[in-house]
């Protein structure tokens, strides 16, 4: 059971767990610390999450013809809410999610700042004037609103992924229906309750919860109300709703899967690269898509980066996300914590030496203990595969040739960092690495102002920055006779 100080925050769809008839046809929500109850919620099928289409098809006119400083002023008011609401925000998405409340309050600010961003940019949505080929014609483009756009967000950050799908959406005039996660659907519906709470109509922002992951992709790229669809989760799944898509030749963007590598040369600021590293590599239990997967390292300092970060991940404190001292929460599925063991044996099996860690956590649940391996090699699991958890295998490399070389060799392209303190080395490592994303000297990549997004198998377009609200328009040029 959740305690909140506004229980309303949840909002129909959700219910405290064995209540009996309060939500009808309904899933429950558990918490991966404890294994928990916390939530039946309602359960929607295709047909209902059709309706919710429908619904946002009839708002999209009215919200798309207002002006952009109304949809601004509506915007700013949902995130001040969202911030007036931190505590029960935060509690809701560490109960469900797992992570440390700190992280989630984190989250729920890095949510409200693409909110923010994004009111902001709305009203800068410029078209162009073009000179024209002829005297008497006039040209010029337009930027309009794509349409209804669905959007399909992962549980590993449930209150960002929203936000940073449906606020550029909204800004840009489009309505939104969001399908969440099933095991994090709360955060998605808070907000949805705070949105309307703000004054946003109904029917811009609609928030399905819905088990059938299967069904309800397959009707948001199959409806033709819907002129986008933005997905963020595994590549597989991607491809899949790409071919889905295909049919209706919707316009698309997809945040997939990665494999980061994390560089540290020889003449890197160790104690930098070590901070790096915990936050590139641990943060979020290393559930994030930009986690730092390979951690490449110069041979001149492996030993003591392996030494110090195994001392600084010793310290880390692994329990209940609901306690202030945690640092690292369980991981928020038996199956991934099955598969986190399973890279590490394949690891040792191949040669590799645990440093620190290796474990299930002595806590028990979905806790395993934050670990450094040395000794790995390219072709194991944890060179090729994301491990989604708190393990950093160690590589040994010579040349910058080669590192380069042996980060750009997987079918992912998402993130990548390294650290140096040779200027010239900086531009060229960061200009070889076959990415989206690189941090030179820092791990902390993410931000509203940036353009979010990977190459290759990695994804289509960005979210964040000035690019990302190009997702949610339409360019139409206008030819005059004057
Ligand atoms: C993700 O893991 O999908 C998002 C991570 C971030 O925004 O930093």
């Amino acid at each position: 059971m959740l305690s909140l100080k506004d229980p309303s925050l949840l909002g129909p769809y959700a219910a405290a767990p064995n209540q009996t008839g309060a939500v009808s046809g309904h899933f429950t929500v558990f918490n991966p610390a404890t294994a928990a109850a916390i939530a039946d919620v309602a359960d929607l099928d295709v047909t209902r999450v059709r309706d919710k289409i429908d619904a946002a098809y009839v708002a999209r006119p009215d919200w798309s013809a207002r002006t952009a400083d109304e949809r601004c002023a509506l915007m700013l008011r949902w995130s001040r809410l969202m911030r007036d609401n931190i505590e029960d925000l935060s509690v809701i998405l560490t109960a469900e999610m797992g992570k440390p409340l700190a992280e989630a309050r984190s989250e729920i600010e890095y949510a409200t700042s693409y909110i923010d961003w994004f009111a902001e940019e709305g009203r800068r949505i410029y078209g162009d004037i073009i000179p024209a080929h002829e005297k008497t014609k006039r040209i010029f483009v337009l930027k309009q609103p794509v349409g209804v756009a669905a959007l399909i967000t992962p549980w590993n950050f449930p209150s960002a992924m929203i936000a940073r799908k449906a606020a550029p959406a909204m800004a840009a005039g489009c309505s939104v229906v969001a399908r969440p996660s099933e095991m994090t659907p709360l955060s998605a519906l808070a907000m949805c309750v705070l949105a309307e709470r703000a004054g946003i109509p109904s029917g811009v922002l609609s928030v399905v919860p819905s088990t059938d992951a299967a069904g309800i992709g397959a009707e948001f790229c199959s409806n033709t109300k819907v002129r986008k669809l933005s997905f963020t989760g595994s590549t597989r799944i991607g491809s899949l709703l790409m071919r889905q898509a295909a049919g209706d030749i919707k316009k698309l963007s997809l945040e997939l899967g990665g494999n980061a590598p994390f560089v540290v040369f020889d003449d890197a600021d160790l104690d930098k690269a070590v901070a790096g590293a915990l936050l590139a590599k641990f943060r979020n239990a290393g559930q994030t898509c930009v986690c730092a997967n390979r951690i490449y390292v110069q041979k001149g300092v492996y030993d003591a980066f392996a030494e110090k970060l195994s001392q600084a991940i010793a310290k880390f404190n692994v329990g209940d996300g609901m306690s202030h001292d945690t640092q690292i929460g369980p991981l928020i599925s038996p199956a991934a914590l099955l598969k986190v063991e399973e890279h590490i044996q394949d690891a040792v099996r191949n040669g590799a030496t645990i440093r620190q860690g290796g474990r299930r956590h002595p806590g028990g649940g979905q806790y395993f203990e934050p670990t450094v391996l040395t000794g790995v090699s390219d072709e194991m699991k944890v060179a090729r595969e994301e491990t989604f958890g708190p393990v950093a295998p160690l590589f040994a490399f010579d040349t910058v040739e080669e590192v380069i070389e042996r980060s750009n060799d997987t079918e992912f392209g998402l993130a990548a960092y390294f650290y140096t303190q040779d200027l010239g080395r900086a531009w060229r490592v960061a200009e070889a690495l076959d990415v989206g994303m690189v941090g030179v000297n820092t791990a902390a990549i993410s931000t509203a102002q940036a353009p979010f997004g990977g190459i290759k198998q990695s994804g289509i377009g960005r979210e964040g920055s000035k690019y990302g609200i190009n997702e949610y328009l339409e360019l139409k040029y206008v030819c005059m006779e004057t």
